[in-house]
């Protein structure tokens, strides 16, 4: 029983830090930054990332000669600097995003934007796999039964399908490691 729960304890401990790990950074315009040097094509970088929200979109320029404001889609399409949503100005701006769809930011500094220094951060999917959603859902999950340790027990795998998360891959795992340690530890 201590070692079902050891090891229970270690797989929370691991898929918690899996979570973290999986809030991507995106620097955006690679090594080349938030510039308008070299005609950086953010269209394109942007359209190879897949996007979640819990991500980081982190705008790397400097602040001597760009900044970063979050518009709407029409002051996106238009240039149009007249409003912000918001506008950060350190040159190391990280932008956690929280919610699906559209996100467009250009620089601010006249020209710029006309230049093609404007991006859209297009988040299709929603990361579930969120830290608080999955505390309490551990909370929730059945109670692990009396486990016959050691011995290859079909009953150890059930408790812990309750904990495989929507981004399948890393629950399974998770479930797998679990279940080995159950067994042979
Ligand atoms: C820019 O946006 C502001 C606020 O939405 C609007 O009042 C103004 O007419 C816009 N200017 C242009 C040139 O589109
Ligand atoms: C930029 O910001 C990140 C996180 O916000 C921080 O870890 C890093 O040290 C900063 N870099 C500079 C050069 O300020």
């Amino acid at each position: 029983m201590a070692l079902v729960k050891r090891a229970l304890a270690l797989l929370m401990s691991i898929t918690l830090a899996m979570e973290l790990i999986h809030a991507a950074v995106y620097k955006v315009g690679d090594s080349a930054g938030w510039t308008t040097i070299g005609n950086f094509d953010y269209k394109k970088w942007s359209a190879t990332k897949t996007f979640q929200v819990h991500d980081i979109i982190l705008f790397k320029y400097n602040a001597q000669f760009h900044n970063v404001m979050r518009v709407t889609h029409a002051m996106y399409k238009a240039c149009n600097t007249s409003a912000p949503l918001a506008t950060y100005t350190t040159g190391n701006d990280s932008i956690t995003i929280k919610t699906r769809g559209h996100h467009f930011f250009f620089c601010g500094v006249p020209g710029h934007c006309q230049a093609g220094q404007k991006v859209d951060i297009n988040v299709l999917q929603s990361n579930e796999m969120a830290p608080t959603s999955s505390a309490s859902s551990s909370e929730s999950s059945p109670p692990v039964p009396s486990a016959k340790v050691p011995g290859p027990a079909p009953s150890n795998a059930m408790p812990l399908k309750a904990l495989k998360s929507p981004s399948g891959n890393i629950g399974l795992a998770m479930a797998v490691l679990a279940t080995f340690l159950i067994n042979f530890s």
